[in-house]
């Protein structure tokens, strides 16, 4: 029996949401609010307790469908153990301080941590991507690498500008003084395929028009005769610039520029990509309003959920302070 510790980060999206499956920029940043899996690796199955849920979730190595998998949690890990095949069972505890629902990719971090417990090797990427296909197989959502790759290859102190085509990975320092809130809107979020998958398919659709979205022109996208296809294809395009306008104004700590930045993503979301509510418009506006914050948006794949607020470093505001953390590790 070996004694292993596996922790992983949730993360937030600073900017950039709903390009990564279409091949576009994104910025996350690992966050100090982490998953950890501490156990024995040994036997031939894999049998996990929750500090936060009732019961035990047993799941044999050659487990056939990781989605049917009860209590629901465990359907992470039994894809986890589907994707990797490890050569040998764990018994052990998943304690968790990332909030469930919330938008910070509490999934992703499990399913790091749950891999590199299993005994995983490889880069961040790799990890990255067998945790990618684990959070497909275990909600059918098709979702993109950005939550389980931030959680992988986070930097202390930097978010992370992805491109999701190269893979890409370019730590940005995030500047001192720069206080990153997450506030919840009460509006649990409901990352249900269907508005996910229909999202990811007008983009496919659009791409198949104007070829891939991350290139394409404003022009060849404003002349797409689908309104609803041409608002998507628009987001991406909009939303891909700014990520690297983002990344300059951090570089220059532009604080009004940042505020620009975070109320047009918003704006884009809402308006072309229709992923916010009306609960998350008013708390973006609010936030916006409050002395000391720059500016708001929604985060991760919206449809209720969280926001992001970026404000001068000591404002008070009621929600996640998160500080930008390293990825995941594990010992022994
Ligand atoms: C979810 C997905 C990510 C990404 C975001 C939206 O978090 O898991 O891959 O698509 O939504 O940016």
């Amino acid at each position: 029996m070996t004694a292993v510790t596996a922790r992983a980060p949730g993360r937030v999206n600073l900017m950039g949401d709903h390009t990564d499956y279409a091949g576009g920029l994104v910025l996350p940043m690992a966050i100090d609010l982490e998953t950890i899996v501490s156990g024995e690796r040994g036997g031939d199955t894999v049998v996990l307790t929750s500090s936060a849920e009732d019961g035990e979730v047993v799941v044999p190595l050659d487990v056939a469908d990781p989605a049917a998998v009860t209590p629901s949690w465990g359907r992470y890990a039994a894809a986890v153990v589907a994707a990797l095949r490890p050569g040998c069972g764990f018994r052990g505890s998943v304690h968790s301080t990332v909030p469930v629902g919330a938008g910070l990719s509490s999934s992703a971090a499990l399913e790091v941590a749950v891999a590199l417990a299993l005994g995983f090797q490889g880069s961040a990427l790799e990890l990255a991507m067998l945790c990618r296909r684990a959070e497909q197989d275990a909600t059918g959502v098709p979702c993109g690498i950005m939550d389980q790759l931030a959680s992988a290859a986070g930097v202390a102190d930097h978010a992370l500008r992805i491109d999701c085509t190269t893979l890409d990975v370019t730590p940005v320092p995030i500047p001192d003084g720069l206080e990153v809130v997450v506030v919840h809107s009460n509006e649990p979020r409901r990352l249900t395929a269907t508005p996910y998958a229909e999202r990811r398919a007008q983009c496919e659709a659009a791409a198949a028009i104007v070829g891939p979205l991350p290139q394409a022109s404003r022009e060849l996208v404003e002349a797409i005769a689908d309104p609803v296809l041409r608002r998507r294809a628009r987001h991406v395009v909009t939303e891909c610039a700014r990520v690297d306008a983002f990344v300059a104004a951090l570089a220059s700590f532009d604080a009004a520029r940042l505020g620009e930045l975070l109320v047009a993503s918003h704006a884009s979301l809402r308006d072309d990509f229709e992923v916010s509510t009306p609960a998350v418009d008013a708390l973006v506006e609010k936030l916006s309003a409050t002395p000391g914050v720059f500016g708001a948006r929604i985060t991760g794949a919206g449809f209720g959920g969280c926001v992001v607020a970026l404000a001068e470093a000591g404002t008070n505001l009621d929600g996640w302070h998160v500080r930008a953390a390293d990825g995941a590790s594990v010992s022994g």
